[in-house]
């Protein structure tokens, strides 16, 4: 056999386990989700060796008949569901949205408001020096929230002094951007929009996380709540293929598509546009009861991992909102989220180390972070309830707190996980969530 047919045959081995470990772990990344068979059927279809760059209706690229019709049905399914006057469809990920909105919305070099990532921002809003995409790529000089560790929020009084006090002294704030990777409590919005309206500031929410919730009418209405523009990837909360939409108020509208192409897009990734409506049809149809049970157990995880001695935080406002709970495990014998982190996926549970606000302060970076970061969505979407999650913090207390064996426990967790093998929310339900579809 050739070198190149081992490799061949090695990669599609790879992908045989991957797809067997996935049906025995518990994954917890609140990131990520897992898409319903018909969603992973849309997304193998002849679109995806395809080209249809422009706008539906008028492309620049032959054969787009079908192509087009399918466009149209995701942005009018996603105007739907987002009560949104605008949606483009187009952006390949959330952080190509995020370079379409921040492209529309400011010149290169323009100041913004954003999370800091110990506070939960994500690295495409971040600073040149830290290499986040908005200082690296589009230039601009970014400027932090003000945070109230205590509440795990933006502080509002804090930040508007701020602000005023920027335009004061001639640095010009033009972009106000709501949303992050960890937030468990919707953020102030609304707040901001008299001052955005006093200073001609445009304000941004990046929804990538909780953008399920938000269509299911949870969480937070940011175009109700004064957004001019809001982001999401597709694939979170959301359980869509990896893509990404922006949405806004009309007003925008030739502005962001123009940012998407010609500006950052050639082909968008046609197949995932189709995945996309799948996706958005599925959430139209079950969303409701999906969200609500993410949110339900998120909390239910917290409680019982509060119940059995961890840190959960903000537990005077009920641990969290939305599908994210955050622990800080420097209490634990494991002392930092690496540890945890490793110790629990060699058991099978996959969670994420997370940066906390204080972690600066005590020494940590990224690499041992005091916290982790775990999410409902994926164990929700195959079925889990509250008991679920009541048995999950159980499987990592004995791993992280009592020190049993990782081997006893994987074993424990794939037999635990034999139960939920199948996508619930979903109009077709009999495909195993994590089968590889096969064509060869
Ligand atoms: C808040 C936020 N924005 C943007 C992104 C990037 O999305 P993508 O991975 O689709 O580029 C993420 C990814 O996790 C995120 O958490």
């Amino acid at each position: 056999m050739s070198e190149h047919k081992k490799l061949y045959d090695e990669v599609f081995g790879l992908i045989e386990k991957h797809d067997d470990w996935m049906s025995k772990t518990i994954n917890l990344i609140a990131s990520e989700n897992v898409s319903s068979p018909a969603v992973r059927s849309a997304i193998v279809c002849d679109f995806r060796d395809r080209y249809a760059e422009g706008w539906p209706g008028e492309r620049v690229y032959a054969g787009c008949k079908y192509i087009d019709q399918v466009e149209l049905i995701t942005i009018d399914l996603a105007k739907k569901l987002y009560k949104a006057e605008f949606a483009d469809v187009r952006p390949i990920s959330g952080v190509v949205a995020n370079l379409a909105m921040y492209t529309a919305a400011m010149e290169p070099l323009d100041r913004m408001m954003a999370l800091s990532i110990a506070h939960g921002g994500h690295i495409s809003h971040a600073r040149k020096d830290l290499g986040g995409t908005a200082g690296q790529i589009r230039g601009h000089k970014v400027r932090n929230w003000i945070f109230d560790d205590k509440e795990f929020n933006i502080d509002i009084d804090a930040s508007m002094k701020q602000i005023k006090d920027l335009q004061e002294k001639g640095d010009e704030i033009k972009f106000l951007l709501f949303g992050g990777s960890v937030f468990p409590f919707p953020h102030p919005v609304k707040e901001f929009r008299d001052i955005a309206d006093e200073y001609g500031m445009t304000i941004g929410y990046d929804s990538a996380h909780v953008s399920g919730l938000i269509a299911s009418g949870f969480f937070q209405d940011p175009l109700r709540e004064g957004a001019d523009m809001m982001t999401t990837s597709t694939h979170k909360t959301l359980p869509g293929p990896q893509h990404a939409m922006v949405l806004a108020k009309e007003k925008w509208a030739d502005a962001i598509k123009r940012a998407s192409f010609p500006g950052l897009l050639s082909n968008h990734h046609l197949h995932n546009v189709a995945g996309l409506a799948v996706a958005l049809a599925e959430m139209m149809e079950f969303g409701v009861e999906y969200s609500k049970q993410i949110m339900k157990n998120a909390k239910a995880l917290a409680q019982a991992l509060h119940e059995r001695g961890w840190q959960v935080i903000a537990e005077h406002k009920g641990f969290t909102q939305s599908h994210v709970v955050l622990v800080d495990v420097t209490e634990t014998p494991m002392k930092d989220g690496a540890t945890v982190e490793e110790n629990l996926e060699d058991a099978n549970i996959v969670i994420n180390r997370n940066l906390l606000p204080w972690d600066k302060k005590r020494g940590r970076d990224y690499k041992t972070p005091g916290g982790i970061r775990l999410g409902t969505s994926e164990m929700t979407r195959l079925g889990m309830k509250e008991s679920e999650m009541d048995a999950i913090a159980e499987f990592m207390t004995r791993v992280v707190m009592k020190g049993v064996d990782v081997k006893k426990i994987a074993k424990e967790v794939g037999e635990f996980r034999k139960e939920y093998q199948k996508v619930h929310y979903a109009f077709e339900t009999d495909t195993p969530a994590y089968a590889h579809l096969r064509f060869k």
